[in-house]
């Protein structure tokens, strides 16, 4: 029997950027002790306690649809935290290690970007309209999030990655 639809696809995909959102929150502090610049430190600080108000977003919109907050495992996160893992790793102690990071961090905030795009405008086609503005503000967060990386990657981290510069 086909009984899935949009509302069925809108929660199924609020759990998994749910899910997404807590381990991103676990990772970012690892991310802040391994980085090297101090810009990129504050960056990943600032990033982690939007990220808290992020979870508590999501925690509303479960409440608009009724529904207890619950995450359900989202393989592409554990991919892309994973990749960051491996730069940590691979390249510590090493003059890329914070262009690296900053391209790990930036894989993490095109996934929320396309996470909370889709679900904003499903939140709309539902007629959810308080869901769609707490979705959007945690979208135009993100993309902010997204810039501000690009700005530190132009302005430092990339320079120094290339000439080893401490
Ligand atoms: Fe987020
Ligand atoms: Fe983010």
């Amino acid at each position: 029997m086909a009984t899935k639809t949009l509302e069925t696809l809108f929660h199924d995909t609020l759990r998994d950027i749910y899910y997404a959102e807590r381990k991103i929150l676990k990772s970012l502090p690892k991310m802040q002790r391994a980085a090297q610049s101090d810009e990129l430190k504050a960056a990943f600080q600032k990033h982690k306690e939007q990220t808290e108000g992020q979870i508590e977003r999501l925690q509303q919109v479960f409440e608009i649809i009724g529904k207890p907050a619950r995450g359900k495992t989202c393989d592409a996160i554990e991919g892309i935290l994973a990749e960051g893992e491996e730069i940590m790793d691979e390249y510590k102690d090493s003059p890329a290690l914070d262009a690296g990071l900053l391209a790990a961090a930036q894989a993490v905030e095109h996934y929320e970007i396309t996470r909370y795009g889709t679900l904003k405008r499903w939140a709309t086609v539902l007629k959810l309209d308080d869901a769609a503005k707490l979705l959007d503000e945690t979208l135009q967060e993100e993309a902010r999030t997204d810039e501000d990386l690009t700005a530190i990657a132009d302005a430092t981290v990339n320079a120094e990655a290339l000439e080893g510069a401490e």
